[in-house]
């Protein structure tokens, strides 16, 4: 199968054969159809954040299975998938306490040392940036928990959005925050991410929705999905206009969806009495934000926020069939259709502002 390889930070992609291997077990061979460019990605490929090279990068596909091993009994070939490719084990303290996205028993659900690896890539083995499959590749190959069914008329270029940024989004606002209707909210970055957690507090019943962005075309966006508010950051204070905006001492939640120290610092400031602020972007490692301490007097809560505190096989369905009901709009997400080797025009075209979501096309 062809995948695109990354190398090294600054360096393109090159796109070429790697060798995929048949299920074993409880894996699933999948053939991917669409794969969403994350932010996330880009800050890889650009070293902010290390990793072991050669990878292959790419988090939010989705596809149709192409073969299982003997023990898969969930999966059949023919049936239209999402991935989420950081994997749950099922049966550690994470896992069994009702947070799977915190697990850390990954290794579990890899092949053992000495078994053939999944992937071959001039013959030495290679991973995905998850250190299961990847989405920047024809095909993918990993434990079945890395799969949820979805029906088969749900375009799969929409479904992919759901593997990273609707997961992200949505249930930073639903599961990490909990927010409740009639809250006040402020989103920080209108991208895919953003987008994602501005519909999620319209889902939530929130009362005032305020975007934070630089990009007039993002905040227009941003107005489409659900913000009753917004404000350009290129043009003054957010902090200032979220009080004013808010009845005067900031919101009950605020989310930063950009990954700067400067938004996530602002993030924080722009919370009332007793709010809460959810840091879901992602900085560069080793970067440190200050807070001021006196607002720690005030009840005020800052927390991270991993992937939005997903439950994939129960928070892919329900946001599956949100989508159905023209409830959560992903169509829309999709504003630029590509091939795979146009990956690097794709991060580019990202810190250039230009799109919501970029999607790889394989077919
Ligand atoms: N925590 C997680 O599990 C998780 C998962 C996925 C993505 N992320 C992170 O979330 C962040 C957002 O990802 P995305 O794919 O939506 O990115 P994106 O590039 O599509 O969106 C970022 C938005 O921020 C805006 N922006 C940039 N600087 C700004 C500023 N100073 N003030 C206001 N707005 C500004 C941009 O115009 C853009 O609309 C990234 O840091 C990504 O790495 C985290
Ligand atoms: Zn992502
Ligand atoms: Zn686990």
């Amino acid at each position: 199968m062809k995948a695109a390889i990354f190398h090294q930070p600054g360096q393109p992609h090159s796109f070429e054969e790697v060798d995929i291997d048949q299920p074993q077990g409880r894996e699933v061979l999948v053939r991917t159809a669409a794969c969403g460019v994350c932010h996330s990605d880009a800050s890889v490929a650009e070293g902010k954040v290390p990793v072991p090279t050669p990878m292959i990068l790419g988090h939010e596909p989705a596809g149709i299975v192409e073969a299982v091993g003997a023990d898969v009994t969930e999966l059949k070939p023919g049936d239209h998938v999402i991935a989420r490719l950081g994997l749950y084990c099922g049966r550690c303290p994470h896992c069994l306490s009702g947070h799977p996205n915190r697990c850390n028993n990954r290794a579990a659900m890899q092949r053992r040392p000495g078994q053939r690896p999944r992937m071959l890539y001039r013959g030495n083995q290679i991973t995905g940036v998850t250190g299961d499959g990847a989405g920047f590749a024809e095909k993918m190959l990993t434990h079945e928990h890395g799969f949820v069914k979805i029906p088969d008329d749900v375009p799969l270029e929409a479904a992919a959005l759901v593997g990273c940024a609707v997961v992200t989004g949505v249930g930073a606002v639903l599961n990490t925050a909990k927010v409740e209707p009639g809250a006040t909210v402020a989103v920080f970055g209108a991208g895919g991410i953003g987008l994602s957690a501005i519909q999620g507090a319209r889902l939530a019943g929130a009362r005032r929705i305020i975007a934070v962005d630089v990009n007039e075309s993002k905040l227009a966006a941003a107005r489409r999905f659900g913000a009753t508010h917004t404000v350009d950051a290129s043009s003054g204070d957010p902090v200032e206009a979220i009080r004013k905006l808010s009845g005067g001492d900031g919101v009950d939640y605020a989310f930063e969806a950009i990954g700067l120290k400067q938004t996530a610092e602002q993030c924080i400031a722009s919370l009332t009495v007793g709010g809460v602020a959810t840091i879901i972007g992602m900085m560069g490692a080793g970067q440190k934000i200050e807070i001021d301490a006196m607002s720690l007097m005030a009840e005020k809560r800052v927390q991270g926020c991993l992937m939005g505190s997903v439950r994939f096989p129960i928070d892919a369905p329900r946001y599956i069939e949100f989508y159905r009901q023209g409830r959560l709009l992903l169509d829309e997400m999709v504003t630029r259709r590509i091939r795979l080797e146009q990956l690097d025009d794709a991060f580019a075209a990202i810190n250039r502002g230009e799109v919501l979501r970029s999607v790889i096309m394989f077919q």
